[in-house]
């Protein structure tokens, strides 16, 4: 049945990486993927994690199914950690949470429960967004659209144009909103921005999905959640996707979650009813592994602390390559300014290098970027960051 069929392209970032993983160029640096290296350009197991790992193994006695939505001691981890343990939501009921197999799962999941019950809307993603983001919602049967979100011009949200789109929205249909640490620009609303986003998610009546990849990469794990606090504040419906891969850096393990906030209790359990039929016939119910480290993480004090100093530091070591990076394209005498840089947040950049440096820097320096010039600042490291300044520098000067 193949001889007929052409290959399907690569993936544009994980096909990024098979490539990186057969260059032989002993000085080639992965500024591609979304993951998280140390200072010696290692991506660690987090020490909470391992600590997790080891009592697990101690006290694990079955390998049974989860069930369909897994452990509820989970989901309410993951409500504490996304609403904050005292917030109205909990102790209402109107949230439920199904454990998924990470962030993308939990947006396809998400994606075929909406489609379900409102099979004509369309999901507006923001321009640019996170390259896999169109096709999970278009397999979920969604037609995607975009809002205006970036400006390349003064590196920032073009906030008018996307507030006069959203504005236009239909009730019937469901914006997707990066929570914090946005992939690719690297550029968040506001909390001022964020209020009237909501305004005009509550006058509209579009359905506001949530997409929390990041949480504590941005400003900390608590002071990243302030956009979710205020949704959950308006009594409205919305949906949140979290992963865990970043920030509890359990990228195989495939951890994370869909909370779907509604308006009562009753409402909540029809929804954990209809969401548990999606993922029965997708993947049944979740593999646990990752689940469960965080979920002991999530309950214990000391550990929790210690996750969130290992989370801090994560975060202060790309903040600190942001810094050398402009600084060593300055120290260089590039023209072009790009102090913008150090004001982004998260593990992206959206550095303005057009896709003929991009191309170039992968062809002649074995540097891997993704097509559209965005940069995984957690690649860089004091080992490559001369090397890589050199390169786009030159890169620049051609
Ligand atoms: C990224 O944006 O690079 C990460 O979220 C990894 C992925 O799955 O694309």
């Amino acid at each position: 049945m193949w001889k007929e069929i052409e290959p399907a392209p690569a993936d544009a970032i994980l096909g990024l990486t098979e490539a990186f993983k057969k260059d032989n160029n002993p000085k080639k640096v992965n500024l591609g993927v979304g993951v998280y290296e140390d200072g010696q350009g290692k991506t660690p197991v987090l020490k909470c994690i391992k600590a997790a790992e080891k009592r697990l193994l101690e006290t694990q006695t079955t390998k049974g199914y989860l069930p369909i939505s897994g452990d509820p001691e989970y989901s309410l981890g993951v409500q504490e950690l996304i609403f904050g343990a005292e917030s109205d939501v909990i102790r209402e009921g109107r949230a439920v949470t199904v454990h998924s197999p990470g962030g993308t799962g939990a947006l396809r999941v998400g994606g075929e429960l909406l489609k379900k019950f409102k099979p004509n809307a369309k999901l507006w993603v923001s321009s640019p967004t996170w390259a896999n983001h169109k096709g999970i919602f278009a397999a979920a049967g969604f037609a995607v659209e975009d809002y205006p979100y970036y400006c390349p011009e003064t590196h920032g949200v073009a906030f008018d144009a996307m507030v006069a789109c959203l504005e236009k929205i239909s009730p019937d249909d469901v914006v997707l909103l990066h929570v914090c640490c946005h992939n690719p620009t690297g550029v968040d609303l506001s909390a001022t921005q964020w209020d009237r986003v909501l305004d005009i998610a509550v006058k509209k009546g579009w359905i506001p999905f949530l997409d929390f990849a990041y949480q504590g990469f941005g400003e900390g794990v608590e002071a990243d959640r302030i956009a979710v606090e205020k949704f959950a504040a308006a009594g409205i419906d919305f949906y949140v996707a979290s992963s865990f891969s970043k920030n509890f850096g359990l990228y195989c393990e495939r951890t994370g979650a869909l909370t779907i906030v509604t308006t009562s209790k009753e409402e909540a359990e029809t929804a954990m009813s209809h969401v548990k039929t999606i993922v029965r016939v997708n993947y049944s119910n979740p593999p646990s592994h990752g689940g469960l480290a965080a979920q002991i993480i999530l309950q214990d004090e000391a550990l929790k602390e210690q996750w969130m100093g290992e989370v801090a530091e994560i975060r202060e070591r790309i903040k600190a390559m942001r810094k050398a990076l402009v600084d060593g394209l300055a120290a260089r005498g590039v023209d072009q300014d790009f102090s913008f840089i150090i004001e982004q947040r998260g593990m992206f950049s959206f550095s303005g290098l057009s896709d003929e440096v991009v191309a170039w820097l992968r062809e002649n320096r074995a540097i891997y970027i993704v097509k559209g010039g965005r940069i995984n600042l957690a690649g860089l490291t004091p080992s490559n960051i001369d090397y890589v300044c050199d390169s786009i520098a030159e890169a620049l000067k051609r």
